[in-house]
């Protein structure tokens, strides 16, 4: 399976698009915003560019691209005010991969760049906005280019499934799951850890060559607290096609060989990352915990349906190059029972990473 080809978000604007069920990232990229205004105010007032060229990787489509961008402005625009300067102009780069639904994004545009000139004046900026479609896995754009980098809930996504999930007489290693569970032997793990240290190396590389010297980044993806004790909700997703496998409702070899790019590393192994690849130097590296169904105070069905959503808008095209598109309703049926299981006794959490790193010189 070619990851780049087949991954994306669900597409659109219905009930079951990434559009309108992307509340978790979006509260998440709010919650690190005292760490995304620190880093741009940081970044601006030091190199002051006549034009801030910023990027962000993997913005996938709905509000919260626009939004992130809004707020970066209104950061600029107000330290410039506090230092006497004239605001600049701003180079914005949306990238993801080419499978995203980039139309529903450039559809929401006009009402940015209106928004903005109602809100700053005809005079203000101006803000050029395009859409960059390739993996960042890679280099995507010209040498010191980019004076800020971006990127939220889009690390945790692994360019390839790991290589080594099979033994040497070729039976699948990771059998009942589709990522890392309690379940899964050592060696998977091992195997999905080093492919998102290929990735993660690849992905702080290529930004090093093509950041400024002093430029900033925010990155924020989801780890887990403690590698020997995962507890991600694509565990339980993987636990409940394995329930449709005993129920015959799904072949058994479908769901052995199948495996989702998907890794939550720890602040521990990030750490080490960043500085075995040495270009960038650690501002910041903490983590924000949210829960699955985010508000508690709903009854059970309606949290367990959020959550079940939530997971199904960001992986459901990768499971249908699996398992049929037929299968998809029960599955996430199945899934909620699931969770609301799940959640009646403890609500689960997402452990996000937020990293803030400067480019050194
Ligand atoms: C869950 S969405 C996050 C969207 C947005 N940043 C937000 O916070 O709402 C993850 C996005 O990362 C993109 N992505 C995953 N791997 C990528 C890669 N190698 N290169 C570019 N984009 C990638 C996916 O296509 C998807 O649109």
């Amino acid at each position: 399976m070619e990851i780049e080809k087949v991954l994306h978000m669900n597409k659109g604007v219905d009930d079951t698009s990434y559009a309108t069920n992307s509340l978790i990232q979006r509260t998440v990229t709010t919650q690190a915003g005292p760490i995304i205004e620190e880093s741009i105010k940081e970044v601006y007032t030091t190199l002051r560019p006549e034009c801030f060229m910023m990027a962000d990787m993997g913005c996938s489509s709905g509000p919260n691209a626009f939004l992130l961008v809004s707020r970066i402005i209104d950061i600029i625009d107000e330290a410039s005010r506090g230092i006497n300067r004239q605001c600049p102009q701003f180079g914005v780069f949306l990238n993801d991969l080419p499978g995203n639904d980039f139309n529903g994004l450039f559809n929401q545009l006009s009402s940015f760049e209106k928004d903005l000139e109602e809100g700053k004046g005809r005079s203000f900026g101006p803000c050029f906005v395009s859409g960059v479609a390739k993996s960042f896995y890679g280099r995507v754009f010209p040498d010191k280019f980019l004076h800020f980098v971006h990127s939220s809930y889009s690390l945790h996504w692994l360019s390839q499934v790991p290589r080594g999930l099979v033994n040497e007489n070729g039976e699948a290693l990771n059998k009942g799951n589709i990522c890392v569970a309690k379940t899964s032997p050592p060696e998977v793990h091992k195997a999905y850890y080093e492919q998102f240290k290929r990735d993660f190396t690849l992905f702080l590389r290529s930004r090093s060559r093509e950041m400024v010297f002093g430029g900033r980044m925010v990155l924020i993806f989801l780890g887990c607290s403690n590698s020997n004790e995962p507890d991600s909700l694509m565990e339980l997703l993987g636990s409940t096609l394995h329930d449709m496998v005993l129920e015959g409702a799904i072949e058994p070899e479908k769901l052995d060989d199948f495996n989702i790019p998907f890794y939550n590393p720890t602040v521990e192994e990030v750490r080490q990352l960043v500085e075995a690849e040495t270009s960038f130097a650690l501002d910041n590296l903490e983590t924000i915990t949210i829960g699955w169904s985010m508000d508690t105070s709903q009854d059970l069905e309606t949290r367990a349906k959020f959550a079940a959503k939530s997971l199904r808008v960001v992986t459901e095209a990768l499971l249908e190059t699996t398992f049929s598109h037929a299968v998809m309703d029960d599955l996430f049926l199945r899934f909620k029972a699931r969770i609301k299981e799940r959640i009646v006794v403890k609500d689960g959490e997402y452990v996000n990473i937020v990293l803030s790193v400067t480019m050194k010189e």
